[in-house]
């Protein structure tokens, strides 16, 4: 399973890159406007920036909600540099324009996926890439992990290419449902990731391991 960021901040995504485990990074307008990143130049230099720290696909998503538009920005997009993927929505023209990417050999991600019918929809029209979004399901009283069951469940039956990138990641827990159900891709903020590392018998046996150590020093002195 790839691990990719779900943030525009780019200290967070030098420390997972960093930390040695980073795949690639998703970003959405909330997130850029969260890094207060306006402006149509400075969201298209803060991608290039990003692409700099990252060798992996870096999601970048369009504004428009029609064909022609989504079409222009998603080209404009992809020009920016070689790891890019458009991150679409799914709507009737987002399922046209991933089509047409896909025929074009650009990368599409297709987001706000919150049901198997739009995870087919999206594989059928040639996604590189599908988001459905578990931890807003999860704040609806619908369980996001049974959903990503369910695709990988489809995907795998019916051969489908498209990789599922499980999103909106809220716990290490959703991390590790995602590897057990069979995910391609987790993105998730740095927290989540980091809170991986933690178990209290870990911290307990290194302490003691590093105290016997030391007691062994003395004695040898
Ligand atoms: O990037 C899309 C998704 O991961 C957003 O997550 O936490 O806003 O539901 P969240």
């Amino acid at each position: 399973m790839k691990f990719f960021i779900d943030t525009a901040n780019l200290a967070q995504i030098k420390e997972a890159n960093d930390f040695g485990i980073l795949d690639g990074v998703t970003t959405n307008p909330s997130l850029m406007a969260k890094e207060g990143i306006t402006g149509e130049e400075n969201i298209l230099k803060h991608y290039v920036d990003i692409c700099n720290i990252v060798e992996g696909d870096v999601s970048a998503e369009v504004i428009s909600t029609d064909f022609d538009g989504i079409i222009r920005e998603g080209e404009a997009l992809a020009k920016l540099h070689k790891n890019i993927v458009v991150k679409v929505p799914m709507i009737k023209d987002g399922i046209k324009a991933i089509k047409y990417f896909s025929k074009k050999g650009i990368k599409t991600n297709c987001t706000l996926v919150f049901s198997a019918g739009q995870a087919i929809l999206a594989a059928k029209a040639g996604a590189t890439y599908i988001s459905p979004f578990l931890g807003r399901l999860d704040d609806i009283s619908f369980d996001g992990i049974e959903l990503i069951k369910q695709i990988v469940h489809i995907f795998r039956v019916q051969n489908y290419q498209t990789q599922i990138l499980a999103a909106s990641i809220r716990s290490p827990l959703h991390i590790v449902k995602c590897a057990e159900a069979g995910a391609d891709v987790i993105t998730s903020p740095l927290d989540s990731i980091l809170a991986l590392l933690k178990h209290p018998l870990t911290d307990i046996g290194l302490e003691k391991f590093i105290a016997d150590h030391n007691k062994g020093k003395k004695i040898s002195e």
